[in-house]
């Protein structure tokens, strides 16, 4: 598939496929329903627009009772991050007291979710996990290690299933990278 990546065109190959993603979403739920009490409450607070897909599917394997909220941060104009993060929607009261899933498409510099931990915690959550479907491990800027990665990956750019390339491609069911 070729792509528009600002005034030239790049080639989109497929990275995971739609079967790929979908058992590795299994195996990670069955982790965190094995890490989270069967009786308390999840708070899965998904981080728009990128996550959406990936919250979907996992949420539907998920064991305990649980409560879906949104928040969504601003950081990325095109393929190169802009390097400022800020809230768009904020962290919801209801992360009170509760246990907390921060759902995450991927994680790149890392400065995203560094940003929207501390505001986690300062709302009150009583304990913040982060799943993220994708890690860029070579593109972190700073230290960050979520509790469950669906899969490392290298550091091209990627899209589909929710992921975006300036508001496009997100509905694509696998992941595809630009080379
Ligand atoms: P970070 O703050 O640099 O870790 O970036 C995290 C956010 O940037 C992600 O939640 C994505 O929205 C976006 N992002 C980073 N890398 C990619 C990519 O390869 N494709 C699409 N979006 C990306
Ligand atoms: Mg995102």
């Amino acid at each position: 598939m070729l792509v528009n990546v600002g005034n030239r065109t790049m080639t989109a190959k497929v990275l995971l496929t739609e079967q790929q993603i979908s058992e590795r979403t299994t195996e990670l739920a069955a982790q965190i329903n094995n890490d989270h009490p069967k009786g308390e409450t999840l708070v899965v607070l998904i981080v728009l627009h990128g996550a959406i897909l990936f919250a979907a599917d996992l949420v539907r394997k998920l064991n305990m009772p649980t409560q879906i909220e949104t928040t969504r941060l601003k950081s990325y104009a095109g393929t190169v991050s802009s390097g400022t993060v800020s809230l768009a929607i904020p962290v919801p009261d209801s992360v009170a007291g509760k246990n907390v899933l921060i759902i995450e498409d991927i994680i790149d510099s890392g400065r995203s979710l560094n940003f929207l931990v501390p505001k986690v915690k300062d709302a009150g959550a009583k304990l913040v996990r982060v799943a993220t479907l994708l890690d860029k491990p070579e593109a972190h800027e700073t230290e960050i290690t979520a509790d469950y990665v669906g899969f490392y990956i290298g550091k091209n750019f990627v899209i589909g299933y929710g992921l975006d390339l300036d508001g496009a491609y997100r509905n694509l069911p696998y992941i595809a990278e630009l080379v």
